[in-house]
């Protein structure tokens, strides 16, 4: 597969997962958080799809396109194990949806980061929350849902939180 049909799909399967989850999430009241602002792009469509909900955005710094930063009571900033202990104790464990878009191009790297940051982010979560993740994370093996086909099942990954 070129890398432009490999963009291509990944980008695709972001949006189709995002809009799916829009879906499973409606019952549901609370906040929505996006790990990774990056340019900008998921965090764009988020506030799109969602223009009713409160989108918190955590980053290491921002780096957005200008039309896709959100305002400052909206941002975390700095590393994700640190914003995200504070998030909660700002917060609490309000947020219906988590799209953890983290990766760097270090596959190691950010599979060690995903581990670190998976109990952070549960903090935050409400039950029955939906968490979207570019990194597989083992600990939530028994979360892991994957109710789309058109999803390759190794780029994305689905996780519903079980609170025990
Ligand atoms: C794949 S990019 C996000 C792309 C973005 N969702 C978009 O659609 O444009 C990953 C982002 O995660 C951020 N990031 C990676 N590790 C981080 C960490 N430990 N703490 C905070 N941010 C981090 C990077 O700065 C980068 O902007």
């Amino acid at each position: 597969m070129s890398r432009l049909d490999s963009v291509i799909r990944r980008l695709t399967s972001q949006k189709i997962v995002l809009e799916w989850a829009v879906d499973i999430i409606r019952y549901l009241d609370g906040t929505v958080l996006e790990l990774g602002l990056g340019n900008g792009r998921t965090y764009d469509h988020l506030r799109e799809i969602l223009p009713d909900r409160d989108i918190y955005v955590f980053e290491r710094e921002i780096a957005a396109h200008p039309d896709c930063i959100p305002e400052k009571s909206f941002q975390y900033l700095g590393d994700f194990r640190d914003s995200l202990p504070f998030a909660h104790q700002v917060m609490g464990a309000n947020s219906v949806l988590a799209h953890l878009d983290i990766g760097t191009g270090e596959k190691q790297v950010s599979m060690q980061l995903a581990e670190q940051i998976a109990p952070l982010v549960l903090d935050l979560m409400k039950d029955r929350a939906i968490i979207i993740s570019d990194q597989e994370i083992e600990g939530w093996s028994y979360m892991l849902i994957q109710p789309l086909e058109s999803i390759p099942k190794d780029r994305i990954f689905i996780y519903q939180v079980a609170k025990k």
